[in-house]
């Protein structure tokens, strides 16, 4: 796989200049963008592109380390410092020495050990647990995550100094939907790697379906474009690719209703009768789904409610049969927030959530007060 972070687009282009001005330093850099863009690529090329590409890149994941022994994971422990400790033990940082350590999730780092990774920030210093001696290291840190920091230094999981210190350079990949113009060249790129692995010939794709996988929304980002390019080789080799094969396979990963179910009914005239109705019911839902086809994005669609700022909440069952829970989630929100004078604290109090996430909420569906007065 690629160890340079591929596109073509104006952003994927800039983070790149970044990348080359940022790695000969030892500047330490914080990598942020949803599932899948590429975080790590980028945490990857900084290494290898620095002075000390020769010493190891030790990758931690702070979210999959319990709290109760990630500060010994990450700066060692001493014999006996706790039941267990039989012998004494080298963390991550002291194992990348000399090299660069890349702490992925950083915030699912929790606030007692967020409190001595500053000061090795700040220092190079710090104690093995149960130690009493000071141990300074030479790391080049990277830290990266899908989080939104700020939100979660208001919601007091993550220190505020500790925030301002990690976001001085900030490394911001955007979601690939914001940057089509690198799906041809992943798409290519994941493609002909697939095929090559495989020994498989790639016979093309039709524009049709092209244009459908250049307009598709990716949310996986292009970890699932890669996902989504390695079923296709591998599931119709020998065979030009059509748009009903890459719905299929992107079908899969976001699922829709099948449109026929085995249906296997006797001879009797009941029984014909009963195929009958359920035929006529899988045509009708196939219909539904076309429809859904044929309406496209209704994302930009709206007012679609009737008597938004009334006191019923109604959204036309014809529309509700195309909508996603995204939209329809949405859309209740607006509501609660327009009856509610865009009071926050009320409506998550409605909705039994916490403000930050709606906060979050309003934010992630791009929600504005003053598009709606
Ligand atoms: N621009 C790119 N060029 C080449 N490969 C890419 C690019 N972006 C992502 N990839 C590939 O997609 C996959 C996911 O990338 P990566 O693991 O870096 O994502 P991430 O942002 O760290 O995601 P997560 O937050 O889920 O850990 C990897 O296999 C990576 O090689
Ligand atoms: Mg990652």
């Amino acid at each position: 796989m690629s160890d340079k972070l591929l596109g073509d687009s104006i952003q994927i282009i800039e983070i790149n200049d970044t990348i080359k001005q940022v790695a000969p330093t030892d500047i330490s850099i914080l990598i942020t963008g949803e599932s899948g863009v590429g975080k790590e690529v980028v945490a990857n090329s900084i290494h290898r592109l620095s002075k000390r590409y020769e010493k190891p890149l030790v990758v931690v994941n702070c979210g999959a380390i319990p709290e109760g022994i990630i500060e010994s994971e990450l700066f060692g422990h001493q014999k006996g410092a706790f039941t267990g400790a039989i012998e004494e033990r080298r963390g991550y940082f002291e194992l990348a020495d000399e090299g660069t350590i890349f702490l992925d999730e950083i915030g699912d780092m929790p606030m007692a050990t967020q409190v001595k990774f500053l000061r090795v920030l700040e220092t190079g210093e710090f104690m093995r647990v149960g130690g009493t001696k000071k141990i300074k290291v030479d790391v080049r840190i990277i830290a990266a995550t899908n989080k939104e920091l700020s939100e979660e230094v208001l919601d007091k999981n993550f220190r505020e100094d500790l925030y301002y210190r990690l976001r001085s350079i900030n490394i911001f990949i955007p979601p690939l939907r914001e940057r089509r113009s690198d799906i041809k060249l992943l798409y290519n790129f994941f493609i002909e790697h697939y095929c090559k692995a495989n020994n498989i010939e790639y016979l093309g794709i039709d524009e049709e379906a092209f244009d459908f996988i250049i307009n598709y929304n990716w949310p996986g980002n292009a970890r699932e474009l890669k996902n989504f390019c390695e079923s296709i080789i591998i599931l119709n080799p020998g065979k030009k690719l059509t748009i009903s094969d890459v719905k299929k396979y992107l079908q899969t990963i976001s699922p829709e209703i099948p449109r026929s179910l085995p249906i296997i009914f006797g001879n009797s005239p009941e029984n014909k009768e009963k195929d009958l109705i359920f035929r006529a019911l899988l045509e009708l839902k196939s219909d539904i789904i076309d429809i859904k086809e044929n309406l496209g994005d209704i994302r930009n669609m709206k007012s679609f409610i009737n008597g938004r700022s009334d006191t019923d909440f109604i959204i036309p069952k014809k529309l509700i049969m195309t909508m996603t829970m995204d939209e329809i989630e949405k859309e209740v929100l607006i509501y609660l927030l327009e009856n509610n004078y865009w009071n926050v604290e009320k409506v998550a109090d409605i909705l039994k959530q916490t403000p930050r996430n709606i906060y979050r909420k309003i934010k992630t569906y791009n929600i504005n007060r003053e598009d709606r007065w």
